[in-house]
């Protein structure tokens, strides 16, 4: 028996062929290789989460692209009720097959659309996939999609790197701004 449900894929967001599963299923096993949590503040988007998840209601969370679990397994083994929505099959099957006592329920699907049917403390995109290839639309839909997921007064977090000043090359910009979920302010 699969633990994962089906959330729903198929794009309306104008990029013909487009496949949200397309990078998990190339990456697929080789992802934690390429990048090892150290590299990238595993431990303190993980504490993050799991303080802010804590200082709401309902102690969930849901994770979009939640890949092989590099924040969600140890957001489980912290006592969170962590779910996610993922794209690529083989993603979660990493994820299983690194932590398969996770209690995580992954929907596999697209974050812009798939919808489950409980909301969460915080919902959580992390690793500049706010940057959809897909533009605008999609992040907005993106967003919606976010506020369907949470209780009252919960957090949309979107984690994604801001340009050091000698790294940009004038082509385009990037506005720091903080969130107003009344968190780390
Ligand atoms: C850069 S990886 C990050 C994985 C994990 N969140 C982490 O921090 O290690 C991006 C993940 O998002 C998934 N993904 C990308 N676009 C998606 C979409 N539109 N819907 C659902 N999952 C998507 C990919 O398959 C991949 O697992």
């Amino acid at each position: 028996m699969t633990r994962e449900s089906q959330g729903g894929t198929g794009d309306k967001h104008g990029e013909p062929g487009y496949d949200p599963a397309a990078y998990g299923d190339r990456l697929g096993s080789d992802y934690d290789a390429l990048y090892p949590q150290e590299g990238l503040a595993t431990d303190a988007a993980v504490d993050f989460l799991t303080d802010l998840t804590d200082s709401l209601p309902g102690n969930s969370l849901l994770e979009f692209g939640i890949g092989t679990g590099r924040l969600a397994v140890e957001l489980d083994r912290r006592g969170l009720r962590v779910a996610g929505i993922e794209a690529s099959k083989k993603m979660v099957a990493e994820l299983r097959r690194k932590a398969p006592a996770a209690r995580i329920e992954v929907t596999l699907g697209d974050y812009a659309s798939a919808r489950l049917s409980r909301r969460f403390s915080v919902v959580a995109l992390v690793f500049n996939n706010i940057l959809d290839p897909r533009g605008i639309s999609a992040q907005l839909d993106i967003f919606k999609n976010a506020a369907r997921h949470l209780v009252h007064g919960g957090c949309f977090v979107v984690e994604a790197f801001v340009l050091h000043d000698d790294a940009k090359n004038g082509s385009w910009t990037v506005i720091p701004r903080l969130g107003d979920c009344g968190y780390g302010r």
